[in-house]
């Protein structure tokens, strides 16, 4: 995965900057949405941030 690619434009959140949130300890899409503001504008990509937050927490497991 492309850890530089942008997922919410709004915020310019990065793949990464999901990750970031979960290895801080985020482990549902609310808790990330609050921590790095992604998906809290306009809200198009909140299923792209969703689906990664599923998979970041999954790989932690
Ligand atoms: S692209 Fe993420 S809130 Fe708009």
């Amino acid at each position: 995965m492309d850890m530089d690619k942008i997922v919410c434009n709004c915020y310019s959140i990065t793949n990464g900057g999901i990750k970031e949130a979960v290895d801080n300890g985020a482990t549902t899409l609310d808790e990330v949405m609050e921590v790095t503001g992604a998906g809290t504008i306009c809200g198009a990509c909140v299923d792209d941030v969703k689906r990664l937050v599923e998979q970041f927490v999954a790989e932690k497991k």
